[in-house]
């Protein structure tokens, strides 16, 4: 099986997720126990400051029974310059492997140096792929997704 288990808040990682469906991946999308709500100035500051402290929120439960020849991709909205704090948790609870598991970080800008450092530390060996503000570029994503 082909799994990509993301989050997102504001739609990104969803329109991601139809694209990586489309290549056969099952998208497993973590939900807050506390829904994000919508997007706004206050809560970037308190969900950000979480990110910069490297938070694990409380998710909800994750159907998946990882089998070792699933793969895995990941996929993260940007905070902070850092993962987000679902995924934080996500990748706390399952042992993912370290070699073939990917990773999208789908940011607003251009900033993503921290999150790599935190991939890097988490030992996972394959370079991120990057795709700034997906919904504003839709015309991007699916060359930015070849590869996969
Ligand atoms: C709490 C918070 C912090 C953010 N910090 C950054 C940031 O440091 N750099 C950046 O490029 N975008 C930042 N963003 C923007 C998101 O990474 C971007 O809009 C992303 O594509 C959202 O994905 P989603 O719609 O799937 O949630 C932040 C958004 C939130 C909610």
């Amino acid at each position: 099986m082909k799994y990509f288990v993301y989050f997102s808040a504001s739609g990104n990682g969803d329109f991601i997720a139809k694209e990586m469906a489309e290549k056969g991946y099952q998208p497993l999308k973590v939900e807050m126990v506390k829904p994000f709500g919508k997007v706004g100035f206050f809560k970037i500051l308190k969900y950000g400051f979480q990110a910069t402290r490297k938070k694990k929120a409380k998710i909800k439960e994750l159907n998946i029974e990882l089998k070792e020849d699933d793969i895995v991709v990941i996929g993260s909205p940007i905070w902070n310059d850092r993962l987000s704090t679902p995924i934080n948790a996500v990748l706390d609870q399952f042992a993912f492997n370290k070699e073939t598991t990917g990773f999208i970080l789908y940011p607003a800008g251009e900033g993503t140096k921290k999150s790599f450092k935190q991939i890097e530390k988490l030992g996972y060996q394959k370079q991120p792929v990057i795709l700034a503000h997906p919904l504003k570029k839709p015309e991007r994503v699916k060359e930015l997704l070849s590869t996969f």
